[in-house]
């Protein structure tokens, strides 16, 4: 979406995979505090997101949405003076129908989606200072041409308050329709391509809920090319830091969504971070090829039984190349410098975790443990044509 923001992928926190419904603005200003202290928002992590079960359950005499009084007593513009004042910006959820999830799923009461009330609802949010808006589908009907309807209303609305706001959608949350995949670009600024993610490696999920890290990654490469600058794939938010998993797949999952221009929203408690979540969530040779300015995401460039390679082409013209291993050992993986774009006979490779270098004539390898990735950023040389996906493939546009 060309409305000037999310030219990189966003990055932030939010509270949903930590805290579900149980919010309020104390936790919210601990965070915020937290992701100051720890040195993430100068890292870019800036985008503060408050998702479901903020509001009061009805609206009130002039339709206008309320804070929830208990939860939120000093409202919801206070929080947002309070993220502002501390450097960061300030998202919120909604939904585009009567009910957002936690009321059509869960036992949160009240009816106070958007519908109907999206151009209010948007003044609203700007009023409060809202830089970013996550807007989620809930409800087991509803068409495909529906949901560009309904969610290109609040895109338009949005756009008519004149400040500009990250717009997150989420069209997944419907466990009966999991998409269809579409390229919603012209819609939105980051759209969710999977069912919820959980804190696992492995659901045994293709689309279904909960999904686990590579389970996400099955369903989220093949929509690469979709990506760009103001419009990103959303495989969902960070389960780093959440337990359920090894530091290796943790590491893995951190190194995919970055080399997949994914949002990076971290989703745990940052008042009490191990050591090992911190220097994950902290890996700047990472951070910066998800934040590239070229906005591509990685492309895969091989995918041999469970040895799987992809590229992502950056901006200065060197290639940051994956190679993930999706088997139960630890295995070789090599690729060339040709086969991911560059030429040239001489390249530097950079490990993105030890932040090592070392020199090869073509040959990129390297010796992955189970359920590992290895990232490279490799320079020197020219680049040639991007490479070819070797498996772009999209799911059928009629899952149901
Ligand atoms: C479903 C979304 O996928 C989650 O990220 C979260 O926003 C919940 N809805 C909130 O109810």
């Amino acid at each position: 979406l060309n409305n000037g923001v999310a030219r990189t992928p966003p990055m932030g926190w939010n509270t949903w995979n930590t805290f579900g419904c149980n919010i309020n603005e104390t936790l919210i200003r601990q965070m915020a505090d937290a992701i100051v202290n720890h040195g993430l928002r100068d890292l870019g992590y800036k985008y503060v997101v408050v998702d479901d079960c903020w509001f009061n359950p009805e609206r009130d005499a002039q339709g206008n949405l309320q804070a929830h009084p208990q939860r939120f007593p000093s409202g919801m513009k206070a929080l947002g003076d309070y993220l502002h004042s501390r450097g960061l910006l300030f998202g919120i959820y909604q939904g585009p129908l009567d009910q957002t999830c936690a009321q059509y799923f869960d036992s949160f009461p009240g009816s106070t989606g958007s519908l109907n009330h999206e151009y209010q609802d948007a003044r609203q949010f700007a009023a409060w200072g809202v830089d970013y808006l996550k807007y989620d589908w809930c409800s087991p009907t509803g068409t495909i041409n529906d949901q560009v309807a309904r969610f290109g209303i609040m895109r338009d609305a949005l756009a008519a308050t004149g400040r500009p706001i990250v717009y997150s959608i989420n069209p997944n949350s419907i466990h009966e329709k999991t998409g269809p995949q579409r390229n919603w670009s012209d819609v939105a600024n980051l759209w969710r391509t999977t069912e919820d993610i959980t804190n696992a490696w492995d659901t045994g999920q293709t689309n279904g809920y909960p999904m686990g890290i590579q389970n996400i990654v099955n369903v989220n490469v093949p929509l690469a090319g979709y990506a760009a600058p103001g419009g990103f794939n959303d495989p969902d938010m960070l389960e780093v830091g959440n337990g359920g998993m090894t530091d290796t797949e943790m590491r893995s999952h951190f190194a995919l969504w970055a080399m997949m221009a994914a949002p990076l929203m971290m989703g745990n408690d940052l008042r009490s971070p191990s050591a090992a979540t911190l220097s994950i969530l902290r890996n700047q040779n990472l951070i910066a090829i998800n934040q590239d300015a070229l906005g591509q995401q990685a492309v895969q460039v091989s995918h041999d039984g469970t040895r799987r390679v992809l590229a992502k082409r950056l901006a200065n013209g060197d290639v940051a190349v994956a190679l993930f291993n999706q088997g139960g050992s630890t295995t070789t993986i090599s690729t060339t410098a040709a086969a991911i774009g560059k030429s040239g006979t001489s390249f530097t490779l950079r490990d993105a975790w030890t932040d090592g270098t070392s020199t090869t004539s073509g040959t990129i390898s390297a010796s992955v443990p189970a359920h590992g990735t290895v990232v490279y950023r490799v320079s020197g040389g020219g680049t040639t044509e991007p490479p070819t996906p070797s498996t772009f493939r999209l799911r059928s546009e009629s899952a149901g």
